[in-house]
């Protein structure tokens, strides 16, 4: 009998942070693709299955404009209308509009270009443990380490001056952060906005050496660089910080696992794939199908939304051995942490480089790292949140 799932959960189980939830993971036992009634009435589908999601995202019949993207999978807008994305904001566009912005970025996130940024990213780190140190023996690692070290490393990407920087990364951490209420959310948005026009209009005046001003000797807009910068603020910032304090989490709670990486410099990079596996902090995409495809046995229509739940894929006992383990040794790469297709993530080599440095300059400062709270007392974001992770991560260590 087909399988059919009428409502997505709004939290995890007690108990069980870094898991998705139980009824994705049943889905995935049906199936790798289910029937899903979305809550405004809409019948789409949705993959769990590690191949179908893969197959999905590498074809040109999916789409990702925003437009279609009528429906959201946790509540009822009703019948909506949706603008097309903004100028550059390509994330939520097709070929060839979306590699339009794509295409002059991909230069600047090469492995070696994010490379060169590896003793900058060391830097900001140290400077941060310094603080966190400084102030201890106590600190939320979420306001302490993981949200400061990929903001200002974005900011000095996008080449945000240093004075601003203050202003800038506390509009961001509000607008992205979503621990604010509406109001609040609205307006750190549009100062947001407003702050990349003028810094837009700065860098054509004035180009300096970052990315903001290195695209405008291209034929992008004004208008199309800020919803450039807009995107990559978005993409880049809220997912890391997550990254960073989630990983920390599951790391204390697997002390054996971190006792290895502790022993073994040479297991990080590995380590760190597997906690992009493990935790798969940007949960879910959609696609909306423009015509009728054959999927899974299953005929999804045109117009259909398609969820691909990116944590149950990547937990999928069909590619991955003991799915639910967290095993920085494991051999079976190809996570789809970072998607696939024509919007895999643009920036998982920066993503890479700021893990690979901050979780050893974590362990190695503070060997007696440990949570400061019942590990069912970390608040944890709602379903709802885009990027999954923790409100805040209260640790302590010995001095
Ligand atoms: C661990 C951290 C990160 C994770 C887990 C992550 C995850 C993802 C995923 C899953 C997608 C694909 C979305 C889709 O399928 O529609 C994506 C796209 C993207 N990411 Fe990341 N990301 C991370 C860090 C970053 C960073 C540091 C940057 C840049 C500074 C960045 C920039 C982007 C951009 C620009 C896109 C859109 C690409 C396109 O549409 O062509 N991401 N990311």
């Amino acid at each position: 009998m087909e399988h059919t799932l009428t409502t997505l959960p709004a939290s995890r189980r007690p108990g069980c942070p870094f898991d998705p939830p139980k009824e994705l993971i049943q889905a995935r036992e049906h199936g790798p693709i289910s029937r899903y009634t979305f809550p405004d009435g809409h019948e789409g589908w949705l993959v769990t299955g590690y191949d179908l999601a893969r197959s999905v995202l590498a074809d040109s019949r999916f789409s990702s404009r925003k437009e279609l993207m009528r429906h959201h999978p946790l509540i009822d807008y009703g019948d909506i209308e949706v603008p097309p994305a903004p100028p550059g904001e390509f994330l939520l566009m097709d070929d060839p509009r979306h590699s339009r912005y794509r295409k002059p970025l991909v230069g600047k996130f090469t492995v070696r270009r994010m490379r060169l940024l590896t003793e900058r990213v060391e830097q900001v780190t140290a400077e941060h443990l310094d603080a966190m140190e400084a102030a201890g023996p106590s600190a939320d690692l979420v306001t302490a380490f993981a949200r400061p070290i990929p903001s200002v490393i974005i900011c000095e990407l996008l080449g945000v001056p240093y004075e601003d920087r203050g202003f800038f990364q506390e509009n961001i951490d509000k607008f992205l952060g979503g621990e604010v209420g509406d109001e609040e959310l609205f307006a750190a948005y549009t100062a947001t906005q407003r702050y990349l026009a003028e810094l837009v209009a700065a860098k054509r005046a004035n180009p300096t050496d970052d990315v903001l001003s290195d695209l405008t000797d291209t034929d992008l807009t004004d208008e199309e660089l800020r919803g450039v910068a807009l995107i990559l603020l978005a993409a880049g910032f809220d997912t890391t910080a997550n990254m960073l304090a989630l990983g920390t989490f599951a790391l204390l709670r697997n002390p054996e696992q971190l006792a290895a990486l502790r022993a073994d410099p040479g297991l990080t990079d590995g380590a760190v794939e597997e906690l992009l596996r493990y935790l798969s902090v940007a949960k879910q995409f959609q696609r909306v199908a423009l015509e009728d495809v054959e999927l899974g046995g299953r005929t999804v229509k045109a117009g259909a939304t398609v969820i691909l739940s990116y944590n149950t894929a990547n937990r999928d006992p069909e590619r991955f051995a003991d799915p639910h383990a967290l095993d920085l040794r494991r051999q079976d790469g190809g996570h789809l942490a970072f998607g696939h297709g024509i919007h895999q993530c643009l920036g998982q080599q920066l993503a890479r480089v700021e893990m690979r440095v901050a979780f050893p300059a974590l362990f190695d400062r503070f060997p007696t790292l440990r949570l400061a709270v019942p590990a069912e007392e970390v608040p944890l974001r709602p379903e709802i949140a885009d990027i999954y992770g923790v409100k805040s991560l209260p640790v302590t260590w010995d001095v």
